[in-house]
């Protein structure tokens, strides 16, 4: 196994689904980590450490159970806050994942402050959950959706940003930090001054950053922030919804239920504190605590060491892959302005096609829109292959992988 900034060879023990074949004897070569990443036994054994030994409900009981289970549940939020260095606990709150975080954003928030005319700025390269509840809100309040365009190396054109802005009817601009198809880190902290130079409300879908990249929220001075737990080791079910606490206090509940009331009359109810207000319900318990120790395995390994690691990871992919004959790489070819991710086309093999065949030789590759169809249409395709890094991951899997392209490749005589 190559060197690497990170001690690979342990890191990959901590994950026995990488030793398992597929296809009869083929090692896995897993390659699908934007889509989610695998879980080391740290995470299962505090959720089965959980079920077996104080399994409870939280916030309700006094019994030793329940506060064993309440602080673990409770330890993970300040995990959270101190992972992204966000500025209080209890903005906090915990969701089923980005989605459900930025669809909270739209519901309450959106609904109470986007209008008639009003403009909602989003970009070409978000994911379907980044555009369509905008649409939703965009469609019942008679607002706009406006789009800051892609350029050919696969960065935002940020000109358009400000051509919106100066119009004065951008209520909120909302924005991936990290590409799920192009691996493009956007320019976050100018874009979000921009927006605050106007006094415009700003959402961060972190969803591909912070499972990658150190996010400092202080730094970043955002509004809004979401991301989820499956993707940086977690469980899936969990994910995070940061926003200032004065935004928080002044949105309306999102769901209406248990422990997220002070009190409940046959016709008055009112809220419980942040953040718990948007907590309604039994939570995930058991996936809040896995998702505290996924933090505590990157927190150990240290976040720019994974940042380094997979620079070096996608430099040596950028390089071996463009030596492939019929290859197109998408994005920027510089590993330093992207994350671990890189779609391609080879020839005109369909994505799908592409996927199968290479699978038959172990290698997990994700094919298709990615959920970013508005993105596909800009760069004219129906589809893309795409490979994605995380901390196990070795150059000689891309090794496989450009192995199984040429395969690939020599099939359908390209
Ligand atoms: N958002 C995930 C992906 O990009 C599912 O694959």
């Amino acid at each position: 196994m190559q060197a690497s900034v990170i001690n690979i060879e342990k890191i990959r023990k901590d994950f026995p689904i990488l030793e398992r074949k597929v296809h009869k004897d083929k090692p896995l070569v897993y390659l699908d980590n934007a889509a989610t990443t695998q879980k080391p036994v740290q995470v299962i054994e505090a959720i089965s450490n959980y079920y077996l030994n104080y399994n409870s409900n939280i916030h309700r009981a006094v019994h030793e159970l329940a506060e064993e289970a309440t602080a673990a549940y409770e330890l993970t939020r300040d995990k959270v806050a101190k992972f992204i260095n966000a500025p209080r606990r209890e903005e906090i709150v915990f969701v089923r994942g980005t989605t459900e975080a930025i669809n909270l954003v739209a519901y309450t928030w959106g609904r109470q402050n986007v209008g008639k005319d009003d403009i909602i700025v989003t970009t070409e390269y978000e994911h379907h959950s980044n555009i369509v509840p905008w649409q939703l809100l965009a469609k019942e309040k008679g607002a706009r959706i406006e789009y800051v365009g892609v350029d050919d190396g696969g960065q935002l054109m940020l000109e358009q940003l400000d051509r919106y802005l100066e119009t004065g009817r951008v209520k909120l601009v909302t924005f991936s930090q990290m590409s799920n198809v192009l691996g493009t880190i956007s320019d976050s902290e100018e874009i979000v001054r921009r927006c605050k130079a106007r006094g415009v409300r700003v959402l961060v879908d972190g969803a591909q950053s912070v499972p990658h990249m150190k996010v400092d929220l202080q730094r970043l001075g955002c509004d809004f922030f979401a991301f989820s737990a499956h993707k940086m080791l977690g469980p899936t079910g969990v994910g995070v919804l940061w926003a200032r606490r004065d935004l928080l206090e002044g949105m309306v509940p999102f769901n209406g239920g248990g422990d997220m009331i002070r009190e409940v009359h046959k016709y008055e109810t009112t809220w419980n504190d942040l953040p718990y207000k948007f907590e309604a319900g039994t939570p995930n318990i058991a996936d809040v605590i896995g998702f505290g120790a996924a933090i505590d395995y990157l927190e150990a390994i240290g976040m720019d060491r994974v940042r380094e690691h997979e620079v070096e990871i996608t430099r040596y992919a950028l390089e071996k892959l463009s030596e492939i004959k019929g290859m197109k790489i998408y994005g920027p070819m510089d590993a330093g302005k992207r994350g671990g991710v890189i779609s391609f086309n080879l020839g005109d093999i369909h994505p799908h096609d592409l996927a199968t065949i290479i699978d038959e030789d172990g290698v997990a590759i994700r094919s298709g829109h990615h959920c970013a169809q508005v993105l596909m249409e800009r760069l004219d395709v129906s589809a893309t292959s795409r490979a994605s890094f995380y901390i196990y991951n070795t150059k000689d899997e891309v090794d496989v992988l450009v192995r199984a392209l040429n395969r690939a490749r020599e099939l359908f005589r390209i």
